[in-house]
This record gives C-alpha cells, sequence and structure tokens, in this order.
C-alpha cells in the first residue's frame, strides 16, 4: 500500500488525476468511478485536463461501483444521474460506456440477476484497470457496510443508519434514503489492477486510521485494500491525522519524489 499525503483536498484531485490520467494515456482502459464528496477534486482535475491538456476518455470504459435500489438511472439523485453530472458529461467518455448496477427494479430477484450481470459486464470487459474509491466515516467502501465479507462480489446490501444520514444531503427534505443498494464487492474492489482511495477531512481520519494501520478485519471494510497487490491512498492533512507512521510514509514519498520509483 502507497501513501501520499497532500497538504490539501485539491492536492488530493491532482495526485489521483494524475494515477488515472498516466493509465489513460497508455491506452484503452477500464475506469471504476465513486461518486460523494471525496472524488469530486479528482473530476475536476480530470475535467480541467480534458479541457486544457487533451486527456481524452474516448477509448475509455467506465464502471460505478454502487447505486441506490429503487432509483431509476435518470432520477437526478440516481449515482448514475449524478456521476454523469458531475464528471463524464464533461468529458469525452462515451455514455454507453459508463456501466452502472441497475437497481431500479427492488424486486429482490430482479436485484440478484442485475448484480450478476454487472460482475459478468466488468469480467468482459477485462476487469478494472483503475477504481477509484472514497471512504464511508465508519470504514465503508462501495457500500459494503462493517461486516461485509471480505471476498463479497456485486450484491444487495442494506445501509446503515450512519450513511443514510451522511447521504441525507443529496435528498429532499420530505425524501427518504433508500435503505438498500446494489454495491460491488469487497472481492470485486480487490480485483481491481489499482485502487486508488481518496479522502479528506477529520471525519474520515479514524476510519483512515484504521483501514491504514488497524487489521484486516470486516469490521473496517476498506482494511481489505492492506490485501490489495496495488493500493494507493491519497489524504489530506486532516483525514491523515490519525494514522501513526507518517514519518515512514513521507520518508518513502521523498524516495519516491526523488527516484521516480512509483507511478
Ligand atoms: C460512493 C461510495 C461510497 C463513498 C463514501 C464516502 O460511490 O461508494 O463509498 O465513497 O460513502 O462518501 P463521501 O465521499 O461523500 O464522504
Amino acid at each position: 500500500m502507497r501513501l501520499v499525503l497532500c497538504e490539501s483536498a485539491a492536492e488530493t484531485g491532482q495526485a489521483a488525476a494524475a494515477i488515472f490520467a498516466a493509465r489513460i494515456e497508455r491506452g484503452p482502459c477500464v475506469l471504476g468511478l465513486a461518486t460523494g464528496s471525496s472524488p469530486l477534486p479528482v473530476y475536476r482535475e480530470l475535467i480541467r485536463r480534458h479541457r486544457e491538456a487533451d486527456l481524452s476518455f474516448a477509448e475509455c470504459v467506465a464502471f460505478t461501483l454502487d447505486e441506490y435500489v429503487g432509483l431509476q438511472p435518470v432520477d437526478a439523485r440516481s449515482y448514475r444521474a449524478t456521476i454523469r453530472d458531475e464528471f463524464v458529461d464533461h468529458v469525452d467518455l462515451p455514455v454507453a460506456a459508463l456501466h452502472s448496477p441497475d437497481a431500479a427494479d427492488p424486486d429482490p430477484q430482479a436485484l440478484h440477476r442485475a448484480a450478476t450481470a454487472y460482475e459478468e459486464t466488468i469480467r468482459l470487459a477485462g476487469g478494472i484497470d483503475v477504481q477509484l474509491l472514497g471512504i464511508g466515516a465508519n470504514g465503508h467502501i462501495g457500500f459494503n457496510e462493517p461486516s461485509s465479507s471480505l471476498a463479497s462480489r456485486t450484491r444487495i446490501k442494506a445501509l446503515t443508519q450512519q450513511t443514510r444520514e451522511d447521504n441525507a444531503r443529496f435528498f429532499g427534505e420530505d425524501e427518504t434514503v433508500p435503505k438498500l443498494c446494489l454495491t460491488q464487492g469487497l472481492g470485486t474492489i480487490r480485483d481491481s489492477r489499482h485502487a486508488v482511495l481518496v479522502a479528506q477531512g477529520a471525519k474520515k481520519a479514524d476510519a483512515v486510521a484504521a483501514a491504514v494501520e488497524g487489521p484486516v478485519s470486516a469490521a473496517c471494510p476498506a482494511s481489505v485494500l492492506q490485501m490489495h497487490p496495488h493500493a494507493t491512498v491519497i489524504l489530506d492533512a486532516a483525514a491523515a491525522s490519525r494514522l501513526r507512521n507518517v514519518d515512514y510514509y513521507r520518508h518513502v514519498q521523498r524516495l519516491n519524489d526523488e527516484l521516480g520509483l512509483l507511478p
């Protein structure tokens, strides 16, 4: 696991976007996209590079991590609509190349079929090359809440009350945040070739410390990244504030900067 310690949220976006851009410039690739606040600086920087530095997504395929059950893809509160609004519609990624779990039909059998189909579509695309991740205050990645199997695949999950409250800001006052979602599993995320987690703010500091320096445990789903062959964790100062081995991470970061060891 590589730690990248940044001063600001904007810097986390630049560091993560540089990883995505380097992969995209090498040729056609499959991107994993996350929703929420954490990836916004990354998308801002990728959009800037698209506009000002000719970074093209025309040959990319993209998969989102998760979707609320019961929302139509065109519903503005759906993660598919959100990712289009925040990123895809601002670059040249073909909309037909954007995949997201189909969670519109709340019938359990339909959801099981959609989850299986999503896994198969990822497999047929050749797997995910670079997966962007945020982390919940309780350590979730995707919507794999604590107690999720570290080997799980795309499936139905029940959201915790905390996650629903955290995400209530995307819903109107008189609207209910869905109780269920379809999410890529921790096993699905672990299969990505490069996992890039970004976190900003003190609210994430405990979850980040547990994920990076705690035991590998379903109690902190993001700790599965310790088992990932190529994971990069990009943090601003507040999100890194509860880490113990900061001096070592900075030392490695300096070596990398000097020697250009790692992508
Ligand atoms: C979103 C997702 C979630 C979020 C996490 C953090 O697709 O999968 O894991 O990344 O809930 O959300 P923010 O970034 O809004 O704090």
